[in-house]
């Protein structure tokens, strides 16, 4: 029997512009009449006639309404002419995983339902994500072309009578429209577990975690109830052979357990809590959707996202994949700590510096000039895929552990005789009005074009910096030549240290800002001090610069990293 198809008259919707990372916005919006179904559209509208005969992976992180909105997107490709749609098992797939499905399977890309890190549940936050067949997000060309056919769409085509049961494995065949149409279910994990067995030594984990030569290493992994915990579950006890309490919340929720599913000191308070009281060697935390890590050693120890980064850079060799591949270049997100530069110099290789967002860096992966990345908001991955990816972070910092014998603490003390440390620290000041914000920012752009602000003196204290200089920061895609503008205002000192402002972009409302602030120190006197101590001065500098408690309101950051 062959499915009708239906076109369904619709009207813009307002906002429906993917922001750092695919469009999120509260629960609610997208449970209007429409709304998904519109913004949907636009993403297969923008394939063009790719669309016809494609091939896309769906899934998400197992957040409220992802299931739904699963069944809407297979009903409208199925109307839309795509030819097979692979969609996890019960809607769940990582985003690092849908990545590597849509390379390993080589699909016109994929759409990944999550809003990462937000918190979930019906009165929280969803997201819709497209990525391209390169496995990455989808640049900023194709979201443009997405909004503008989101201000301009009357209508959308749909297969309502298509019922697929998502719940197991296996391939499903349709007629629709007198075409045929196949949903493959597939396994959550599998392809992903495959690949991570390539990339890295499981037998020399497993021999560190089971301690075959030497004490074993005790590791708490928290999966915050986000889309890791089947992938961790695969991963560490039944590949890894770690005891069952070396996992913890790694059953999926809708809504995460109430809680914010963000890998960072404050919203992973309970692991610190537990590492801290020194039973664990190793401890490491996802985000939602399984791209973010935090990493953290005994006693809570806590590894900088900016320094893990450099850390894997600097002990390729450590790695099997990187060992096979050489590492062609290294690359950070422009906010991100310059810990890897120094690593890229050693090692004489490219480095580049990106927009926020890690779409920025699958261009420069796929020309085959860049193999490790990483963002300090708790991003780290590689050119094994075009997502950055929690748990290949932890495979990578336990391979390390693993070849040099030692500890987190030691590695990022040997890391820092060699380099020098750059101190790094975040505050998020969150769901803040956004016409001031946008106000605060307009002011430090135009102090961007002053040139009166170089060459001058800001002190705090008896610590004095001096401008070198102040731009709001632009980036020309080195391989496309794509120029995206405005990425963040930042004041750079003589001395290296800087400070860096920027609104976010995945808020699902108000407006966030966020202020980085970095310090370069190569005494090796200072290394084991406290970040927050030694860049107070800077802190507050940047502060009083950017006139940032006028502005907001606020006197404390919501979060400090
Ligand atoms: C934030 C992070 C950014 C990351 C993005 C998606 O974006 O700062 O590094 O790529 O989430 O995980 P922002 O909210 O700052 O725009
Ligand atoms: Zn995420």
């Amino acid at each position: 029997m062959s499915l009708a198809c239906y076109t369904k008259a619709t009207r813009p919707f307002q906002g429906q512009k993917p922001g750092t990372s695919g469009l999120r916005k509260a629960v609610k919006v997208f449970q209007q009449e429409h709304y998904t179904e519109n913004f949907v559209q636009c993403i297969l509208s923008a394939m063009g006639g790719a669309v016809t005969g494609s091939t896309l992976v769906v899934g998400g992180d197992g957040r409220y309404f992802g299931k739904k909105a699963c069944d809407t997107i297979i009903k409208m490709c199925a109307a839309n002419g795509v030819r097979k749609v692979m969609v996890g098992q019960d809607g769940i797939l990582s985003t690092p995983c849908v990545s590597c499905i849509i390379r390993k399977y080589k699909t016109n890309g994929g759409i990944v339902l999550t809003a990462s890190h937000n918190p979930g549940g019906p009165n929280a936050d969803f997201g819709i994500k497209f990525n391209i067949s390169n496995g990455g997000p989808a640049p900023d060309g194709v979201t443009n072309k997405i909004f503008e056919i989101s201000q301009e769409i009357v209508e959308y085509r749909i297969c309502p009578e298509l019922k697929c049961d998502i719940s197991k494995p296996g391939t499903q065949e349709f007629v629709v429209d007198h075409r045929p149409f196949t949903v493959e279910v597939v396994d959550s994990v599998k392809d992903y577990v495959e690949y991570m067995k390539e990339i890295f030594d499981f037998p020399a984990i497993k021999g560190l975690l089971q301690g075959t030569s030497g004490p074993p290493l005790k590791v708490l992994i928290n999966a915050m109830h986000g889309v890791t915990g089947p992938y961790v579950k695969r991963i560490f006890l039944e590949e890894l052979g770690a005891s069952p309490d070396s996992v913890v919340n790694i059953v999926p929720l809708e809504d995460f357990g109430g809680h914010h599913p963000d890998p960072n000191l404050t919203y992973a308070a309970d692991l610190v809590k537990a590492m801290k009281e020194g039973e664990y060697g190793f401890g490491a935390a996802f985000d939602g959707d399984g791209d973010r890590n935090m990493i953290l050693g005994h006693k809570a120890f806590f590894v900088t996202p900016s320094d893990s980064v450099a850390v894997i850079a600097n002990n390729t060799d450590c790695i099997p994949y990187f060992k096979k591949t050489g590492v062609k270049g290294l690359a950070r997100s422009m906010p991100t700590g310059c810990a890897i530069d120094r690593v890229a110099t050693k090692k004489g290789v490219e480095v580049f510096e990106v927009p926020t967002g890690w779409k920025y860096f699958g261009n420069l992966m796929d020309a085959g000039r860049l193999s490790i990345c990483g963002e300090e908001s708790f991003g780290t991955g590689s050119d094994h895929i075009r997502e950055k990816d929690g748990i290949w972070a932890v495979l990578a910092w336990l391979s390390i552990l693993a070849v040099r014998n030692t500890t987190v603490e030691q590695v990022l003390l040997d890391h820092w005789a060699t380099y020098g440390r750059n101190f790094f620290t975040r505050y998020d000041y969150e769901n803040c009005e956004s016409a001031p914000c946008n106000q605060m920012m307009a002011e430090l752009d135009a102090m961007s074009s002053d040139s009166s602000v170089v060459g001058k003196e800001l002190s705090h204290g008896d610590k004095r910096y001096t401008v070198a200089k102040i731009d709001n920061f632009e980036y020309t895609d080195p391989i496309d030549g794509a120029l995206a503008k405005k990425q963040g205002v930042r004041v750079l000192m003589t001395d290296g240290s800087r400070f860096v402002f920027r609104l976010s972009g995945t808020g699902s409302s108000g407006a966030t800002v966020r202020m980085y602030v970095e310090s370069y120190e190569s005494d090796p006197a200072t290394f084991t001090k406290d970040a927050q101590d030694v860049l107070k001065p800077l802190v507050e500098i940047a502060l009083s610069v950017s006139k940032l408690k006028q502005f907001t309101g606020r006197d404390k950051p919501t979060v400090i990293t």
